[in-house]
């Protein structure tokens, strides 16, 4: 065992823990946060896909040890101050979710993709999203989510720097 600081959400956390042990366990059974979820356990589904330092990783093959003091952002982190991040709401708008299992790596794979490209084409959102499986097929709505979800980033960004203005 031994103690392992993370930052999750915004909060710094400290666990006793194997550090070896998938980061996807310390979420789920250390702090709660179901956001992520357990699919295949080999990095091969996406189910789990959290954001490390921006980058969408997949916390079922990712050893504990190896995210200390980086910034870590599940499902849970999207939301600010009670109002969802445009990709869930862009999500909602275009009911992208079936039976739901394989959403959190959905939503957080694209919100990464967004964060890095704003404006991505058809092509590189297809691209982009290819390795996060889904068995209800709802791939069709997904990329109609992510279509919704450009502008909607877009108008956050703009409000937030009107509000850095006034
Ligand atoms: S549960 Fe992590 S990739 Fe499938
Ligand atoms: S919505 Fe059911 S697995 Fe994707």
């Amino acid at each position: 065992m031994s103690t392992v600081n993370l930052k999750v959400n915004g909060r710094s956390v400290t666990v006793d823990v194997d550090p070896t042990t998938p980061l996807l366990y310390i979420l789920r059974n250390d702090l709660d946060l179901n956001g992520p979820r357990f699919g295949c356990g080999l990095g091969q589904c996406g189910a789990c896909t959290v954001i490390v330092e921006g980058e969408a990783i997949r916390s079922c093959i990712t050893p504990v040890e190896t995210v200390q003091g980086f910034e870590i952002t599940t499902l849970e982190g999207l939301e600010k101050d009670g109002k969802l991040d445009p990709v869930q709401q862009a999500w909602i708008d275009a009911a992208a979710m079936q039976c739901g299992t394989c959403q959190n790596g959905q939503i957080m794979n694209a919100k990464a993709l967004l964060d890095i490209n704003p404006h991505p084409t058809d092509q590189e959102i297809r691209l982009a999203m290819q390795g996060i499986l889904c068995r209800c097929a709802t791939y069709v709505r997904i990329q109609d989510a992510i279509r919704r979800a450009i502008p909607l980033v877009a108008a956050a960004k703009a409000a937030a720097r009107m509000e850095v203005v006034a």
